[in-house]
């Protein structure tokens, strides 16, 4: 089976991270403060905090930048955690729908759902898609809200020349093994305001201004330094990954785009993708099953796909009785049709060439006789 994801790790990084383990030096230390600053610096904000996961990240941004009871605006389609971190510091996630082109946050949606109480939006670059930075810039400084950008699934992307980690006003990274580069378990916060950052620091650590003494109600959300080793190596890495990421979604692309029925991603002008995944989205009027089936059938013939994601967020069991009854209709629909293929750098010619085979073999297997 040619899987979904593969972790690329390396001797050397297997070093670094013995190296420190015979250090004894395992917790939060100097090699997190380097992997803040090299990271910083490689995305061009002026600050950074590690964390010890994406979820991390946003509970911490969230409770620097949220009061209780004030309203986020986030997209329906995308991983739990965006939206049920806003609900961890006692505000309200305000669903919203998606682009069906992009998958990413429909900006004239939120602007609909928008109340007196509404703080905060938080863009997901869902899939390593920018999400329509402009207009989410806009609609915030017209309303004077703060962005959180989930950068989970980004590391790499590029919007008009500029890295997805150097806009205002926070943005959080998650180092889980499938994302573009890992650390184990791991997350980051890049900002460029000072305010934010030293917040985001206390928060991190138990609130503590100094030992023991605590100003704000805070966590345990530091990064070890054996994570930190890996993150250091990973990042002088990331960026070859993304470009054959963007090579293999491109091939993926060229020879998936004409079979009659299948969405391939797409990239507006000046918004590169980093790829976390290859998502293609079935008309299912074309297919005589549903897109579980077609899954089924792609994992017959070796291919790792799966589903990202089966449920919006307001269908979830823990949202449901607070939310069921919105009507996101692109959400929903994607939620039915979406799949993501391989694209992980460590695919050969011949798993390309395998995968395109296999999706156009059930396309054919598949299709309704009146579409063929
Ligand atoms: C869009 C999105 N947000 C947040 C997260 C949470 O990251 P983590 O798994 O590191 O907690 C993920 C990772 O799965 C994600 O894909």
């Amino acid at each position: 089976m040619i899987p979904i994801a593969q972790v690329v790790l390396e001797e050397d990084e297997i070093e670094a991270v013995v190296r420190v383990l015979r250090s004894g030096q395992l917790r939060q230390g100097p090699l997190t403060a380097e992997f803040e600053r090299r990271f910083a610096a490689s995305v061009g904000a002026r600050y950074a905090v590690a964390v010890s996961s994406g979820t991390a990240a946003l509970h911490v941004a969230y409770a620097a930048l949220l009061q209780p009871g004030d309203e986020a605006l986030v997209p329906a389609f995308t991983f739990f955690a965006t939206a049920s971190m806003v609900s961890a510091v006692g505000a309200k996630p305000v669903f919203c729908d998606v682009d069906p082109h992009t998958f990413t946050l429909d900006v004239d949606d939120a602007r609909r759902r928008m109340t007196s109480r509404t703080r905060a939006i938080a863009p997901v670059h869902l899939f390593g898609t920018p999400a329509h930075i402009e207009e989410i810039q806009r609609l915030a400084g017209e309303h004077n809200l703060r962005i959180v950008w989930d950068a989970a699934q980004a590391h790499g992307a590029r919007y008009r020349g500029k890295d997805i980690g150097s806009f205002d006003d926070v943005v959080c990274y998650s180092f889980y093994p499938t994302k573009n580069m890992t650390t184990g378990e791991g997350g980051m916060i890049t900002t460029n305001d000072e305010e934010i950052y030293r917040r985001c620091r206390l928060i991190r650590d138990h609130g503590q201004e100094a030992k023991y003494y605590h100003t704000v109600l805070g966590f345990n959300y530091r990064m070890t330094d054996i994570a930190a080793a890996l993150g250091i190596r990973q990042l002088q890495k990331v960026a070859g990954w993304v470009q054959k990421r963007r090579q293999n979604a491109r091939y993926l692309t060229e020879h998936l785009h004409d079979v009659p029925g299948i969405q391939v991603p797409v990239e507006r002008p000046g918004a590169e993708s980093s790829f976390s995944l290859y998502t293609i989205a079935l008309d299912l009027e074309q297919f005589a099953c549903d897109r579980d089936e077609f899954v089924g059938r792609l994992h017959e013939k070796g291919v790792g796909a799966s589903v990202h994601y089966p449920r919006p967020l307001h269908h979830q069991p823990f949202y449901r009785a607070e939310y069921g009854h919105l009507s996101l209709p692109v959400s929903e629909s994607l939620s039915a049709r979406v799949l993501s293929l391989p694209v992980h750098p460590k695919l050969t010619q011949e798993d390309l060439d395998r995968i395109v085979k296999a999706v156009r073999e059930v396309a054919e297997e598949t299709r309704r006789s009146a579409a063929r």
